[in-house]
């Protein structure tokens, strides 16, 4: 069981109110604008402490409101998180914990809404942050790894700006490297985890191309990236940063050998991206032990009925709790015959019916 309920106060247009929720199936109704992106929204928040809408929390804030609040119940503990404009506090059980981590190691979430298919035609950084949720969720030194890599980064960076103390940038090199081969060796053996799953959802998504990953790391093949930082030392003060390393790591995806965003058609590229947000789907489910929550905004406007049917099949073979918004009346005929609960969302106020 992921979430069991929700209570929210003053979060964009909601009304303040206390949901329970299916622990499989949750679908939420209603016309435009009625707040069902803004319930979506409140659960990545209360899950993330982040918003997949904003980077800005306190835009979630109702218009005129000091602050909002979120809490709600999950298996095993309890989650509150408030925000006002200035200030951000996360309780677990009731107690504050500073690092934002702690909530979000807990319960795994994703969204897929239109941006979601950036994963293949937008940048780099979004295929790197596809992989990067993964092992999080998945492995559990990867976040030390992560911390320690950032840190180095960040402290070379700020050497190259400064252009000072550039003797220190040896030491620097020293502490860059060891997280980012770790991270570097993760995310290699992981992309190879997600091809072979990929593999199984395609024939039913998109069989009429040949798809492969190809991951190509962020510095020449066969180097060794201490000596590429040493050699890249004078373009590095020069330009200011680093230009080597796991940050400029790329997932090239290819179709039939071309880069897939310049050759797939918009439905093609969808259908793919949907393939590939399931298939690291059941790698975090298989190798955690954490229940998951996807959140689909939206799925019909962005996808054929066939298409959608064949997501949602898939979808139930996953140990998943789910929330899809923007179903009127109609219900995905792979769930009709479940088991689920009906969220209606009207200007604001929210209102639940259990069917089946
Ligand atoms: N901070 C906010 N305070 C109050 N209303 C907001 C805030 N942010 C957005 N809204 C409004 O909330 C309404 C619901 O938005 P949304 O959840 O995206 O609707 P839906 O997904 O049902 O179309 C919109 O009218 C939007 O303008
Ligand atoms: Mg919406």
């Amino acid at each position: 069981m992921s979430i069991s309920q929700l209570s929210l106060t003053d979060f964009r247009n909601l009304n303040s109110a206390t949901l329970e929720f299916h622990p499989k199936i949750n679908l939420i109704t209603g016309g435009n604008a009625s707040g069902k992106t803004s319930l979506l929204e409140s659960i990545h928040v209360l899950c993330q402490a982040c918003s997949f809408r904003t980077h800005q929390l306190k835009q979630c804030i109702a218009h005129g409101k000091p602050n909002f609040l979120l809490f709600g119940r999950f298996g095993g503990y309890k989650a509150g998180l408030s925000k006002s404009d200035a200030k951000l506090e996360i309780r677990i059980n009731g107690e504050p914990i500073r690092k934002r981590s702690v909530l979000v190691s807990k319960t795994p979430v994703k969204i897929v809404n239109t941006d979601s298919f950036n994963l293949i035609s937008g940048l780099p950084q979004e295929r790197r942050k596809y992989l990067d949720w993964c092992l999080f969720h998945v492995e559990h030194q990867y976040t030390q790894h992560w911390v320690e890599f950032k840190h180095a980064l960040r402290q070379r960076n700020r050497l190259l700006r400064s252009r000072q103390d550039l003797n220190l940038l040896d030491y620097w090199n020293e502490y860059l490297v060891g997280p980012s081969l770790a991270i570097n060796n993760y995310r290699k053996r992981y992309v190879h985890l997600i091809s072979a799953q990929l593999a199984g959802q395609l024939p039913r998504l998109l069989e009429e191309v040949q798809i492969t990953l190809d991951y190509v790391q962020g510095w020449p093949e066969q180097q060794d990236l201490n000596q590429c930082l040493q050699d890249s030392r004078a373009n590095d003060i020069k330009s200011g940063f680093t230009g080597y390393g796991i940050h400029r790591d790329n997932l090239k995806i290819l179709a039939d050998g071309l880069p897939a965003a310049q050759v797939l058609s918009r439905g093609q590229l969808k259908r793919l991206c949907l393939a590939m947000i399931v298939s690291v789907l059941k790698i975090v489910r298989e190798k955690s032990s954490k229940p998951i929550i996807l959140l689909i905004d939206d799925l019909r406007s962005e996808l054929d009925e066939k298409s959608q049917q064949n997501i949602y099949r898939q979808l139930m073979d996953i140990d998943l709790q789910l929330f899809i918004s923007n179903i009127e009346d109609q219900v995905p005929a792979p769930l009709q015959e479940k088991e689920f609960k009906m969220i209606h969302v009207e200007h604001g106020i929210i209102k639940t019916r259990k069917i089946n």
